[in-house]
């Protein structure tokens, strides 16, 4: 029997794309540039599935593509607000994602960007390599205390937890979350959490706001001017999320008229375009999309997706099915 033909949007590590090779008919992405729509949609006709990632749009458009051969779309990614799930849904394809292999590298960058934008890591680095540092004075770039402070984390996922673990159990932290769903009570317990009824009271009471909720339109700017005026002065958020969540424009604004004292961000709306206004301002932190970027986990990520097309093409549940 002839292998199943899959098609890899962008270059994945090595380890995993030597399996692709041994299991399946694979066109790989040597030169890791992104696939343009029509090349996608040539893939969801020429393969049985194809293995796109979260910078790939996968549009209704793309996904509607007439003499498909593609019946399953495995992301590589937790995330999946790359994908229109509802047409995906509609076109009868199934879906996959890669979830938990990725959740304590996410939840480290969500620690580091606390600690840089309360330490001011970026702002000493710029000055150290700029030659501007004049040695050690007791007002020198004072920052903020993160030992024992208060910790908001707006959606309660894996991700959040594990943030939320590493903030109560490293730093001391007092552990508020936001969540449409109640947690198992042996994590709230484990971790002596605050569900907080609003948004608004946890913006109003975190000195360190980290945001793990979805990106798509059911979160869009759930971080606007109106909400980020009820955090406090001293106060810093933090977004390993999706770019989308947070009001840039907003954002900025608040940043430069001192509404709150930093912010962390690993991710951008319309990434990876940045708003020049974040360019020109030294309280905020700014990562290019590291949370996953570890050897290991991008190679577990790999392999989750293997395992499960590896499933769907035995006629079983692929493990990871989210449409
Ligand atoms: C995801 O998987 O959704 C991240 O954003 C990239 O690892």
């Amino acid at each position: 029997m002839s292998k199943p033909r899959v098609v890899v949007t962008r270059k994945w590590p090595a380890e995993v794309e030597t399996q692709l090779k041994a299991l399946y008919d694979v066109q790989l992405n040597d030169n890791d540039m992104p696939m343009t729509a029509d090349e996608l949609k040539q893939a969801l006709q020429t393969a049985d599935a194809l293995l796109p990632t979260v910078t790939d749009l996968i549009s209704a458009d793309i996904l509607s593509v007439e003499s498909k051969r593609a019946k399953i779309i495995g992301n590589f990614g937790v995330g999946y607000n790359n994908i229109d799930i509802n047409a995906a849904k509609t076109q009868g394809l199934v879906v996959t994602n890669t979830p938990h292999v990725l959740t304590d590298c996410t939840a480290d960058i969500a620690m580091l960007l606390l600690l840089m934008s309360a330490r001011r890591a970026s702002e000493g680095d710029r000055l150290i390599r700029n030659q501007q540092w004049t040695g050690w004075r007791p007002t020198h770039m004072l920052g903020q205390k993160v030992t024992g402070k208060t910790m908001g984390l707006i959606g309660f996922g894996r991700i959040a937890q594990a943030t939320a673990k590493k903030a109560h159990h490293g730093f001391g932290m007092k552990i508020l979350f936001y969540a449409p769903s109640q947690p198992a009570q042996h994590i709230i317990d484990e971790l002596q959490a605050t569900r907080c009824e609003t948004v608004e009271e946890l913006l109003s009471e975190a000195n360190f706001v980290s945001l793990h909720c979805p990106g798509g339109e059911a979160t869009r700017h759930l971080i606007n001017e109106q909400r980020l005026k009820l955090m406090r002065p001293s106060a810093h958020l933090i977004n390993t999320a999706r770019g989308d969540v947070v009001d840039s424009k907003a954002l900025i604004k608040a940043l430069k008229e001192g509404w709150i004292a930093g912010a962390g961000l690993d991710v951008f709306e319309g990434e990876p375009a940045i708003d020049p206004g974040f360019l020109e301002l030294d309280n905020v932190a700014l990562l290019p999309h590291l949370g996953s970027a570890t050897e290991e986990t991008r190679v577990a990520m790999g392999n989750r997706v293997l395992e499960n097309i590896a499933a769907f093409f035995a006629g079983l549940e692929p493990n990871d099915r989210v449409v």
